[in-house]
């Protein structure tokens, strides 16, 4: 018994990152209900590929949710309709035979459409090149437990890691903030041992960064941590606006009468 299901896809199509896009309607058929959305994707474009046609581009590398390259949004929502969950995991089950399903790149300035549902996210590598490491000191390696860490702040440290760096974040944002990404990243730093000698400087550099790439502010709506395939929560902001003021305050000159912190 078959449970295949026919779909009818509105996909943004957008020849290169100059040209003006728009929505195709493309039918998708036969797909099972056990296949990924990606894999949907592949049956769609085996279709227009034999129609000697241009097939859709999305990005995608691991289809297991590490990679975050997987960036669309589906039926308005950054991953689709199921929560925590990645592109590539949403599996064609979460649909209806005879769903009509729209699917479109991230939409923000920082974020240019490079083709079709693709985006070029070079502004996130920026942003962490631009403060999102620690300085090693060579020699032999330390003992493992002679660095002893908080429980609480290696599971918090351990959660902030789990950004993908996916950008559902930012395209969920009616800004287009790419705080909790930011956030996400000085915190899995910023919580370890490790990451003290830079923590302050860094948050500094890469909030620098992020407003040079033009994302927007933040103004506390919230939608970037329904839309986190990875559950990155709100707090990680809260903890780096705390670590940014510390760090401004570091910064300020010396001056007569000023008071310390
Ligand atoms: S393809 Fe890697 S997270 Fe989806």
């Amino acid at each position: 018994m078959s449970h295949d299901m026919n779909l009818t896809l509105q996909v943004w199509r957008q020849k290169n990152a100059k040209a003006e896009g728009g929505f195709q309607t493309i039918k998708a058929q036969a797909i099972s209900p056990d296949m990924s959305f990606l894999e949907m994707l592949d049956v769609v474009n085996e279709e227009i590929i034999k129609d000697g046609k241009d097939p859709i581009a999305f990005d995608h590398d691991c289809r297991e949710g590490i990679c975050g390259t997987c960036s669309m949004v589906i039926n308005g929502r950054p991953h689709g309709p199921k929560e925590r969950t990645t592109a590539c995991q949403l599996h064609m089950r979460s649909f209806k035979d005879g769903d009509a399903i729209a699917i479109e790149p991230w939409r923000a300035k920082a974020f240019p459409v490079q083709k079709d549902l693709v985006v070029d996210r070079g502004a996130f590598d920026r942003i962490i090149a631009a403060g999102g490491f620690i300085s090693a000191p060579t020699g032999t390696a330390q003992d493992a437990n002679g660095l002893p860490i908080a429980k609480e702040n290696a599971d918090l440290a351990m959660d902030a890691a789990a950004c993908i760096g996916c950008g559902a974040c930012v395209a969920a944002c009616p800004n287009a903030s790419a705080m909790l990404f930011v956030s996400a990243k000085v915190s899995h730093l910023g919580l370890l041992p490790q990451g003290q000698p830079e923590r302050f400087i860094r948050v500094r550099d890469m909030v620098a960064q992020m407003d040079a790439e033009e994302f927007g502010t933040c103004t506390n709506h919230g939608e970037c941590e329904a839309a986190c395939p990875k559950g990155i929560s709100l707090e990680n902001i809260a903890r780096m606006n705390r670590d940014y003021l510390k760090g401004k305050l570091i910064e300020r000159p010396a001056v007569a009468g000023g008071g310390g912190v």
